[in-house]
C-alpha cells in the first residue's frame, strides 16, 4: 500500500532554490520555509493524486469556508539530523492519528495514513539539506488540513486541502519564561474541541495571552473552565510542575491536547525513578508548594517548545518566582528526550523513526 502512494505522488521541484539564502545560525521559530511543499487535495469524496511542488502560495475562492466556519486543522512535529546526517522524526504516528482525530472532531475527513507518512518521508528525503545540525535545531514539519470548498452556507466544506509545510527553526521560547494563570478566560470546555489540534482554539487564546503578555508573561495557563481551580495546559505546551520530588501534570480530557511529549515525559521520568502523578492539580495547591519551598519546578513540555523551563508563574496579580536548580527534572528529562529525538543514545521505547 504504502509503497503505492510513493509512486503516485507527483514531483515538481524547484527552479530556485532558497537554500543559500538561510543562516543557519540564526533561525527563528517559524519563519524559514524550505523549497517544496507536499499537497493532496480532498474532491469528489476522495483524496486526489498527491503532489510534491514548489512551496507557494495558495488561491482560494472569498467563500471558501476555511475563511467563515474555520474547519482547520494540524499538527507539529520535528526530523532531526544525527552526525552521520540520518534523519529521524519521533513518533510520527502518533502525530498522523491525532491529525485523524482533530478532523473528526471538526467534520472533515481523515487522511490516510500512508498519505501522511509517504508524503511526509518523500518530502524530508527532497528536503534533507534544509534539516539543520546547529544546536537546538531542527526541521519543524507542520502538516494541516482546511476546508477549501466554497460556500456561505454553514456546513462542512465538500473539498479539503491537505498540506505538509517544513520550517528550519531554532527554539520556541527565547530567554526567561513567565506564565499566567488564568481564571478569567477559557481555552476549552467539557464537550468541545480542546483535545482536538484545531487552528481556532488557538485564535480564542490570542486576545487574552495578548492581554498577558502586555503584564510581561509569555504564556497563559489554563485552567479548567468549570470551575477554575485546577491547571490544565499552556497556550503551546503541557505543563508538569514539581512538588518535592514528585511530577504532577494534569490527565487529559476533552479540554487537554493529548501531547505526546506530555506522555514520552511522563514515562521517561517513571523509566528513570521519578514518580509521577497524572491528576488534578489545583492553583491553590501550586500556590502553597511556593509559599511554604516545595515547589521545586515547573515546565512545558511540547514539539515547539520541547521542555521549557517556567521561572515564574503569576496568579491574582502576584508573581511567584521558582527555584534555580542546577541538577532540575528538566534539564534531565530534556537531555534524555533530545538524545533519544536527535539519535545521541539507546531508544528504548522504539519512538525514533528512520527517514529513509
Ligand atoms: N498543548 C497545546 C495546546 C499545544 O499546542 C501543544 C503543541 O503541539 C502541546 C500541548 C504539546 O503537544 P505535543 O507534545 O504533541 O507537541
Ligand atoms: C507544536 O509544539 O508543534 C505546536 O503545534 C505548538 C504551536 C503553537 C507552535
Amino acid at each position: 500500500m504504502s509503497l503505492e502512494v510513493s509512486q503516485q505522488i507527483m514531483i515538481e521541484k524547484t527552479k530556485n532554490s532558497k537554500l543559500d539564502q538561510v543562516d543557519f545560525d540564526h533561525l527563528p521559530f517559524g519563519q524559514v520555509y524550505t523549497d517544496h511543499m507536499f499537497v493532496c487535495d480532498y474532491e469528489n469524496g476522495k483524496w486526489q493524486q498527491p503532489k510534491i511542488i514548489p512551496y507557494q502560495n495558495i488561491s482560494l475562492d472569498p467563500s471558501a469556508k476555511i475563511f467563515h466556519y474555520g474547519q482547520s486543522v494540524f499538527e507539529g512535529m520535528k526530523a532531526y539530523k544525527d552526525e552521520s546526517n540520518d534523519i529521524w522524526l519521533f513518533r510520527p504516528v502518533e502525530n498522523q492519528k491525532r491529525l485523524n482525530i482533530s478532523a473528526k472532531r471538526l467534520a472533515m475527513p481523515e487522511i490516510p495514513a500512508e498519505y501522511f507518512m509517504e508524503g511526509l518521508k518523500t518530502l524530508l528525503l527532497l528536503e534533507k539539506d534544509w534539516i539543520p545540525t546547529t544546536k537546538d535545531s531542527s526541521l519543524y514539519i507542520r502538516p494541516f488540513m482546511f476546508a477549501s470548498g466554497n460556500g456561505f452556507h454553514a456546513s462542512p466544506s465538500d473539498n479539503y486541502k491537505f498540506i505538509i509545510a517544513c520550517s528550519p527553526s531554532g527554539p520556541y521560547f527565547g530567554g526567561q519564561l513567565k506564565v499566567l494563570i488564568e481564571q478569567k478566560y477559557s481555552r476549552s470546555a467539557n464537550g468541545g474541541v480542546g483535545f482536538a489540534k484545531a487552528g481556532g482554539n488557538y485564535a480564542g487564546q490570542f486576545y487574552p495571552t495578548r492581554l498577558a503578555i502586555e503584564k510581561g508573561y509569555q504564556q497563559v495557563i489554563w485552567t479548567d473552565d468549570t470551575t477554575h481551580e485546577n491547571i490544565e495546559e499552556a497556550g503551546a505546551m503541557n505543563i508538569f510542575v514539581r512538588i518535592e520530588d514528585t511530577l504532577i501534570t494534569a490527565p487529559t480530557s476533552d479540554r487537554i491536547l493529548d501531547g505526546i511529549t506530555r506522555k514520552s515525559i511522563i514515562d521517561i521520568a517513571r523509566d528513570q525513578g521519578i514518580k509521577v502523578e497524572v491528576r488534578n492539580i489545583s492553583v491553590h495547591e501550586i500556590v502553597s508548594a511556593a509559599v511554604d519551598g516545595t515547589l521545586k519546578e515547573m515546565f512545558g513540555a511540547g514539539t515547539a517548545a520541547v521542555i521549557s523551563p517556567v521561572d515564574a508563574f503569576g496568579f491574582q496579580e502576584k508573581d511567584y518566582e521558582l527555584p534555580k536548580l542546577d541538577e532540575s527534572y528538566a534539564i534531565q528529562l530534556k537531555k534524555r528526550i533530545t538524545d533519544i529525538q536527535y539519535n545521541r543514545s539507546e531508544d528504548k521505547f522504539g519512538w525514533r523513526y528512520a527517514v529513509k
